[in-house]
Protein backbone atom coordinates (compact mmCIF):
# COMPACT_ATOMS: atom_id res chain seq x y z
CA UNK A 1 0.00 0.00 0.00
CA UNK A 2 3.27 2.38 0.54
CA UNK A 3 2.74 3.61 -3.38
CA UNK A 4 -1.11 4.84 -2.36
CA UNK A 5 -1.51 8.14 -0.62
CA UNK A 6 -4.41 8.86 1.59
CA UNK A 7 -6.03 12.09 1.30
CA UNK A 8 -9.33 14.29 1.78
CA UNK A 9 -11.89 13.74 -1.27
CA UNK A 10 -12.82 17.12 -3.27
CA UNK A 11 -16.37 16.64 -2.20
CA UNK A 12 -17.25 19.42 -0.54
CA UNK A 13 -17.61 21.31 -3.64
CA UNK A 14 -21.31 19.36 -4.60
CA UNK A 15 -24.29 19.55 -2.54
CA UNK A 16 -24.70 15.85 -2.92
CA UNK A 17 -21.56 14.84 -2.17
CA UNK A 18 -19.89 12.45 0.78
CA UNK A 19 -17.23 13.31 2.99
CA UNK A 20 -15.49 10.19 3.07
CA UNK A 21 -11.88 9.76 2.72
CA UNK A 22 -10.40 8.63 -0.51
CA UNK A 23 -6.71 6.83 -1.80
CA UNK A 24 -5.12 8.43 -4.63
CA UNK A 25 -3.61 6.24 -7.23
CA UNK A 26 -0.11 7.36 -7.12
CA UNK A 27 0.94 4.70 -9.48
CA UNK A 28 -1.38 3.94 -12.16
CA UNK A 29 1.70 1.22 -13.88
CA UNK A 30 1.38 -0.83 -10.72
CA UNK A 31 -2.21 -3.13 -9.50
CA UNK A 32 -3.45 -2.11 -6.21
CA UNK A 33 -3.24 -4.72 -3.46
CA UNK A 34 -4.05 -4.95 -0.01
CA UNK A 35 -2.33 -6.65 2.53
CA UNK A 36 -5.42 -7.17 4.15
CA UNK A 37 -7.95 -10.04 3.06
CA UNK A 38 -11.65 -9.12 2.14
CA UNK A 39 -14.97 -10.50 2.71
CA UNK A 40 -17.15 -10.33 -0.17
CA UNK A 41 -21.05 -9.82 0.24
CA UNK A 42 -23.08 -10.99 -2.10
CA UNK A 43 -22.54 -14.25 -4.40
CA UNK A 44 -24.55 -13.56 -7.90
CA UNK A 45 -23.31 -12.44 -11.12
CA UNK A 46 -21.54 -9.41 -10.11
CA UNK A 47 -19.60 -10.73 -7.26
CA UNK A 48 -18.34 -13.82 -9.82
CA UNK A 49 -17.14 -10.49 -11.68
CA UNK A 50 -15.86 -8.69 -8.32
CA UNK A 51 -13.40 -12.21 -7.49
CA UNK A 52 -12.51 -12.69 -10.74
CA UNK A 53 -11.54 -9.13 -10.60
CA UNK A 54 -9.67 -9.65 -7.08
CA UNK A 55 -7.74 -12.68 -8.38
CA UNK A 56 -6.13 -11.10 -11.54
CA UNK A 57 -5.54 -7.85 -8.94
CA UNK A 58 -3.45 -10.34 -6.09
CA UNK A 59 -6.79 -9.38 -3.89
CA UNK A 60 -6.75 -12.01 -0.98
CA UNK A 61 -10.45 -12.93 -1.05
CA UNK A 62 -11.12 -14.84 2.36
CA UNK A 63 -14.68 -15.55 1.48
CA UNK A 64 -18.19 -14.37 0.99
CA UNK A 65 -21.75 -13.80 2.43
CA UNK A 66 -25.16 -14.42 0.69
CA UNK A 67 -28.60 -15.71 1.73
CA UNK A 68 -27.71 -18.59 -0.99
CA UNK A 69 -25.04 -20.63 0.22
CA UNK A 70 -25.28 -21.95 -3.40
CA UNK A 71 -24.78 -19.01 -4.98
CA UNK A 72 -23.78 -18.45 -8.34
CA UNK A 73 -19.86 -17.89 -6.85
CA UNK A 74 -20.14 -21.19 -5.37
CA UNK A 75 -19.24 -22.78 -8.63
CA UNK A 76 -16.92 -20.59 -9.57
CA UNK A 77 -13.06 -22.01 -9.68
CA UNK A 78 -11.56 -21.46 -6.37
CA UNK A 79 -14.25 -20.01 -4.90
CA UNK A 80 -13.93 -18.57 -1.41
CA UNK A 81 -15.96 -19.84 1.82
CA UNK A 82 -19.04 -19.81 2.21
CA UNK A 83 -19.19 -17.81 5.37
CA UNK A 84 -23.16 -17.30 6.08
CA UNK A 85 -26.62 -15.09 5.17
CA UNK A 86 -26.80 -11.44 5.51
CA UNK A 87 -28.39 -11.61 8.64
CA UNK A 88 -25.13 -12.92 9.97
CA UNK A 89 -22.88 -9.85 8.72
CA UNK A 90 -20.99 -8.52 11.51
CA UNK A 91 -17.48 -6.82 12.18
CA UNK A 92 -14.32 -8.21 11.17
CA UNK A 93 -11.16 -7.72 12.53
CA UNK A 94 -9.16 -9.11 10.44
CA UNK A 95 -10.75 -8.69 6.93
CA UNK A 96 -11.95 -5.83 5.22
CA UNK A 97 -15.50 -5.84 3.16
CA UNK A 98 -16.11 -5.41 -0.52
CA UNK A 99 -20.16 -4.83 -1.43
CA UNK A 100 -20.51 -7.37 -4.54
CA UNK A 101 -23.78 -6.96 -5.20
CA UNK A 102 -25.49 -5.05 -7.97
CA UNK A 103 -28.60 -4.20 -6.81
CA UNK A 104 -28.06 -0.61 -5.92
CA UNK A 105 -30.84 -0.48 -3.07
CA UNK A 106 -30.17 -3.71 -1.25
CA UNK A 107 -26.45 -1.98 -1.44
CA UNK A 108 -27.67 1.45 0.04
CA UNK A 109 -29.39 -0.54 3.05
CA UNK A 110 -26.07 -3.25 3.93
CA UNK A 111 -24.07 0.36 3.94
CA UNK A 112 -26.59 1.37 6.73
CA UNK A 113 -26.61 -2.24 8.36
CA UNK A 114 -22.38 -2.36 8.47
CA UNK A 115 -21.90 1.05 10.01
CA UNK A 116 -18.46 1.23 10.91
CA UNK A 117 -16.84 -2.09 9.43
CA UNK A 118 -13.82 -1.33 7.47
CA UNK A 119 -14.54 -1.40 4.07
CA UNK A 120 -12.09 -2.83 1.66
CA UNK A 121 -9.51 -0.65 -1.01
CA UNK A 122 -10.58 -0.56 -4.05
CA UNK A 123 -10.49 -3.70 -6.22
CA UNK A 124 -9.61 -2.97 -9.44
CA UNK A 125 -9.45 -5.13 -12.31
CA UNK A 126 -5.36 -4.80 -13.90
CA UNK A 127 -6.55 -4.42 -17.63
CA UNK A 128 -8.78 -1.06 -16.39
CA UNK A 129 -6.54 2.06 -16.82
CA UNK A 130 -6.56 4.84 -14.05
CA UNK A 131 -5.01 7.93 -14.75
CA UNK A 132 -2.34 8.72 -11.83
CA UNK A 133 -4.30 11.49 -10.24
CA UNK A 134 -7.61 10.34 -10.16
CA UNK A 135 -9.14 9.57 -7.14
CA UNK A 136 -10.40 6.54 -5.50
CA UNK A 137 -12.33 5.71 -2.37
CA UNK A 138 -12.70 2.43 -0.39
CA UNK A 139 -15.09 -0.22 -1.71
CA UNK A 140 -15.15 0.97 -5.33
CA UNK A 141 -14.74 -1.44 -8.08
CA UNK A 142 -13.34 -0.99 -11.28
CA UNK A 143 -13.86 -3.79 -14.05
CA UNK A 144 -12.19 -4.93 -16.67
CA UNK A 145 -11.16 -2.16 -19.24
CA UNK A 146 -13.03 0.28 -17.42
CA UNK A 147 -10.76 3.97 -17.95
CA UNK A 148 -10.56 6.43 -15.15
CA UNK A 149 -9.49 9.64 -16.44
CA UNK A 150 -7.38 12.37 -15.12
CA UNK A 151 -8.92 14.14 -12.28
CA UNK A 152 -11.82 11.85 -11.93
CA UNK A 153 -13.29 11.17 -8.12
CA UNK A 154 -15.11 8.08 -7.53
CA UNK A 155 -16.41 8.18 -4.63
CA UNK A 156 -16.77 4.99 -1.75
CA UNK A 157 -18.84 1.78 -2.91
CA UNK A 158 -19.33 3.46 -6.70
CA UNK A 159 -18.89 0.64 -9.41
CA UNK A 160 -17.66 1.65 -12.27
CA UNK A 161 -18.61 -1.85 -14.63
CA UNK A 162 -16.40 -3.14 -17.73
CA UNK A 163 -15.50 -1.53 -20.10
CA UNK A 164 -17.28 2.06 -19.18
CA UNK A 165 -15.34 5.40 -19.52
CA UNK A 166 -15.01 8.26 -16.82
CA UNK A 167 -13.48 11.29 -18.50
CA UNK A 168 -11.44 13.87 -16.99
CA UNK A 169 -12.71 15.87 -14.22
CA UNK A 170 -15.88 13.13 -13.63
CA UNK A 171 -17.58 13.01 -10.20
CA UNK A 172 -19.17 9.94 -9.08
CA UNK A 173 -21.16 9.75 -5.97
CA UNK A 174 -21.36 7.22 -2.96
CA UNK A 175 -22.68 3.78 -4.23
CA UNK A 176 -23.65 4.94 -7.61
CA UNK A 177 -23.15 2.62 -10.22
CA UNK A 178 -21.96 3.03 -13.53
CA UNK A 179 -22.97 0.11 -15.94
CA UNK A 180 -21.17 -1.83 -18.38
CA UNK A 181 -19.79 0.59 -22.02
CA UNK A 182 -21.01 3.59 -20.52
CA UNK A 183 -19.26 6.85 -21.41
CA UNK A 184 -19.13 9.62 -19.30
CA UNK A 185 -17.92 12.63 -20.79
CA UNK A 186 -15.55 15.20 -19.29
CA UNK A 187 -16.50 16.84 -16.11
CA UNK A 188 -19.81 15.33 -15.39
CA UNK A 189 -21.13 14.73 -12.19
CA UNK A 190 -23.39 12.27 -10.69
CA UNK A 191 -24.61 12.02 -7.21
CA UNK A 192 -25.14 9.29 -4.88
CA UNK A 193 -26.95 6.01 -5.22
CA UNK A 194 -27.54 6.91 -9.11
CA UNK A 195 -27.53 4.01 -11.74
CA UNK A 196 -26.24 4.85 -15.65
CA UNK A 197 -27.59 2.01 -17.48
CA UNK A 198 -26.23 -0.01 -20.19
CA UNK A 199 -24.04 1.53 -23.12
CA UNK A 200 -25.48 4.92 -22.31
CA UNK A 201 -23.43 8.32 -22.98
CA UNK A 202 -23.48 11.55 -20.54
CA UNK A 203 -22.49 14.83 -22.41
CA UNK A 204 -19.67 16.73 -21.49
CA UNK A 205 -20.29 18.69 -18.18
CA UNK A 206 -23.68 16.91 -17.39
CA UNK A 207 -24.93 16.93 -13.85
CA UNK A 208 -27.13 14.19 -12.71
CA UNK A 209 -28.51 13.98 -8.75
CA UNK A 210 -28.67 11.48 -5.96
CA UNK A 211 -31.20 8.44 -6.58
CA UNK A 212 -31.40 8.53 -10.52
CA UNK A 213 -32.06 5.89 -13.03
CA UNK A 214 -30.68 6.92 -16.67
CA UNK A 215 -32.14 3.72 -18.69
CA UNK A 216 -29.93 1.53 -20.84
CA UNK A 217 -28.75 2.93 -23.90
CA UNK A 218 -30.01 6.43 -23.38
CA UNK A 219 -27.69 9.99 -24.41
CA UNK A 220 -28.07 12.38 -21.57
CA UNK A 221 -28.06 15.62 -23.04
CA UNK A 222 -29.21 18.13 -20.19
CA UNK A 223 -28.81 17.84 -16.23
CA UNK A 224 -31.10 15.73 -14.01
CA UNK A 225 -32.63 16.26 -10.70
CA UNK A 226 -32.67 14.14 -7.73
CA UNK A 227 -35.11 10.76 -8.15
CA UNK A 228 -35.33 11.18 -11.76
CA UNK A 229 -35.50 8.18 -14.18
CA UNK A 230 -34.59 8.99 -17.79
CA UNK A 231 -34.68 6.79 -20.84
CA UNK A 232 -33.92 7.47 -24.48
CA UNK A 233 -31.99 9.44 -26.89
CA UNK A 234 -31.71 12.33 -26.06
CA UNK A 235 -33.15 11.08 -22.70
CA UNK A 236 -35.96 11.88 -21.40
CA UNK A 237 -37.99 12.15 -18.28
CA UNK A 238 -40.06 8.68 -17.38
CA UNK A 239 -40.43 9.12 -13.41
CA UNK A 240 -39.69 11.47 -10.72
CA UNK A 241 -39.67 10.35 -7.60
CA UNK A 242 -38.64 7.36 -5.26
CA UNK A 243 -38.41 4.46 -7.00
C1 LIG B 1 -35.01 2.69 -17.27
C2 LIG B 1 -35.55 1.41 -16.68
C3 LIG B 1 -35.11 1.29 -15.20
C4 LIG B 1 -37.08 1.52 -16.75
O1 LIG B 1 -37.65 0.41 -16.19
P1 LIG B 1 -39.21 0.47 -15.79
O2 LIG B 1 -39.41 1.47 -14.71
O3 LIG B 1 -39.63 -0.93 -15.50
O4 LIG B 1 -39.92 1.09 -17.06
P2 LIG B 1 -40.83 0.36 -18.16
O5 LIG B 1 -40.16 -0.87 -18.66
O6 LIG B 1 -42.21 0.26 -17.60
O7 LIG B 1 -40.82 1.43 -19.34
C5 LIG B 1 -41.43 2.70 -19.23
C6 LIG B 1 -41.29 3.37 -20.59
O8 LIG B 1 -39.90 3.67 -20.83
C7 LIG B 1 -39.45 2.99 -22.02
N1 LIG B 1 -38.09 2.50 -21.73
C8 LIG B 1 -37.69 1.74 -20.68
N2 LIG B 1 -36.37 1.56 -20.72
C9 LIG B 1 -35.93 2.19 -21.81
C10 LIG B 1 -34.65 2.35 -22.37
N3 LIG B 1 -33.57 1.83 -21.79
N4 LIG B 1 -34.54 3.10 -23.50
C11 LIG B 1 -35.62 3.64 -24.09
N5 LIG B 1 -36.88 3.53 -23.59
C12 LIG B 1 -37.02 2.80 -22.47
C13 LIG B 1 -40.44 1.86 -22.23
O9 LIG B 1 -40.49 1.49 -23.58
C14 LIG B 1 -41.72 2.52 -21.76
O10 LIG B 1 -42.16 3.42 -22.77
P3 LIG B 1 -43.75 3.69 -23.03
O11 LIG B 1 -44.32 4.18 -21.73
O12 LIG B 1 -43.75 4.69 -24.12
O13 LIG B 1 -44.31 2.34 -23.41
C15 LIG B 1 -35.04 0.12 -17.42
O14 LIG B 1 -35.73 -0.06 -18.64
C16 LIG B 1 -33.55 0.19 -17.75
O15 LIG B 1 -33.12 0.60 -18.84
N6 LIG B 1 -32.74 -0.22 -16.74
C17 LIG B 1 -31.28 -0.20 -16.84
C18 LIG B 1 -30.73 -1.62 -16.62
C19 LIG B 1 -29.23 -1.62 -16.55
O16 LIG B 1 -28.54 -1.10 -17.41
N7 LIG B 1 -28.71 -2.22 -15.47
C20 LIG B 1 -27.28 -2.35 -15.25
C21 LIG B 1 -26.93 -3.80 -15.12
S1 LIG B 1 -25.21 -4.06 -15.05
Amino acid sequence: MDEFRREESGSQRFGFWTELQSLSLGDADKPFVTDTPTILIGGGGHAKVVLDAAQCAGVEILGFFDDDSDAPISRMPSCPQYLGGFKQLGSFSNATIMLAIGDLSLRSNLIDQLGQVEFSTPIIHPSAIIAKNATISDGVFVGPGAVVNTDATISAHAIINTGSIIEHDCQIGMNSHIAPRVVLGGGVRIGNHTLIGIGSTVLPGVCIGTKCVVGAGSVVTQSIVDNETVVGVPARSIRVGVL
